[in-house]
């Protein structure tokens, strides 16, 4: 059968979606709002073969075993199962993001794998449906079937959770700088994390309460192209996540003393009159919202403390590429 190769873009939530109701189907408690970003991507080749015992794996050009070649078979069943096929899969991809690093390699993974995988099977489903099988390998990789601004509408139902897009040519002044502080893998995982927080922290409840404010005012602002009310609404909600994992039993956190460094120096920046704005993912790693305008003083600035090949700015990318084979990158 033919080999499909899909390119997909990491995105970056200005509103977080933390916490499952339904860990089977990730369904989330909450809508949830980022941007995809043009200079992390993952592109996935997949080929279906009758030849092959059981499917394959190749993530950055090594095999993958284990846990992560697990999510991988469980995900390639659901799309065998849709496309009524039981062979098994060469799946071989490559991460343009650090791997489990808090920069949401899942994200642009398995909206790749979701796009390849589902047309090698030889199906044709329609963005919204490729943004719902995403979903089941990883909540953020439903956002990232589309470019620019995107909500994922939470849903009750495998039918009614998917991404919409808000915003998917970004034709005013916004971007980010990933500060890349810890490039190794994360000990504890988005996924048990954001389970152990909705089952310990006693801040839950609030946090689905505040989401959709949270949701509904940035739509409001990126409507209104008003940088500085976005960036407060991501810090808001960034910094109201690492809360919930702080306050849950065990107390956890993602952050690291560079973490706390980067914050201050987005904090000094902004008190020279400088529209900058921080968030955090699941890792110690920060972006920086701000304006290309301004990107030359705030990297001049934070290249005070941190070294330049540690600084990658990031423009808002597009939604699900397929690409001829020989145009993979690697
Ligand atoms: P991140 O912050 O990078 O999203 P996660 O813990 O959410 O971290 O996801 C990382 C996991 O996603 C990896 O451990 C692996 O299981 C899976 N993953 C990452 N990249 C790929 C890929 N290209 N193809 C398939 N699965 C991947
Ligand atoms: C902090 O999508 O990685 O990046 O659904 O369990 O695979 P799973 O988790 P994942 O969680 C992402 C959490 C976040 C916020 C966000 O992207 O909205
Ligand atoms: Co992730």
């Amino acid at each position: 059968m033919q080999t499909v190769t899909a390119r997909a873009h990491t995105n970056i939530a200005l509103v977080k979606y933390w916490g499952k109701k339904n860990q089977e189907l990730i369904l989330p408690y909450t809508n949830s709002l980022s941007l995809t970003l043009d200079v992390f991507y993952t592109d996935t080749s997949v080929q279906f073969d009758p030849l092959l015992e059981t499917d394959q794996f190749l993530l950055n050009g090594e095999n993958v075993t284990g846990k992560s070649l697990i999510k991988v078979q469980r995900f390639m069943d659901l799309i065998r199962s849709e496309a009524n096929i039981a062979m098994p899969a060469r799946i071989e991809s490559t991460n343009h993001v650090p791997t489990a690093a808090g920069l949401a390699s899942s994200a642009s993974a398995f909206a790749a794998l979701a796009a390849a995988g589902s047309r090698a099977a030889g199906l044709d489903l329609s963005l919204r449906d490729l943004s719902r099988l995403a979903r089941r390998g990883s909540g953020s990789a439903t956002r990232s079937i589309y470019g620019g601004f995107v909500e994922w509408e939470r849903g009750d139902s495998d039918a009614t959770s998917y991404a919409v897009p808000i915003q998917e040519q970004v034709d005013w002044d916004i971007q980010m700088i990933a500060i890349l502080l810890n490039r190794h893998e994360k000990k504890v995982s988005s996924r048990s994390e954001m389970a152990n927080d909705v089952a310990t922290s006693p801040y839950y409840p609030a946090w689905i309460e505040n989401a959709q404010t949270e949701v509904d005012t940035i739509k409001q602002a990126i409507a209104a192209r008003d940088l500085n009310q976005v960036g407060q609404i991501a810090e808001q909600s960034a910094m109201r996540m690492h809360a919930l994992t702080m306050s849950a039993v065990p107390p956890f956190t993602y952050f690291e003393p560079s973490t706390l460094q980067a914050i201050a120096k987005v904090q000094e920046l902004r008190a020279q009159g400088l529209s900058c704005y921080y968030t955090m993912d699941a890792g110690p790693n920060v972006k920086v919202i701000c304006s290309a305008r301004e990107t030359p003083q705030i990297l001049a600035g934070l290249s005070t403390i941190f070294p330049k090949e540690q600084l990658t700015v990031a423009k808002p990318g597009p939604g699900i590429q397929y690409l001829p084979p020989q145009q993979r990158s690697d």
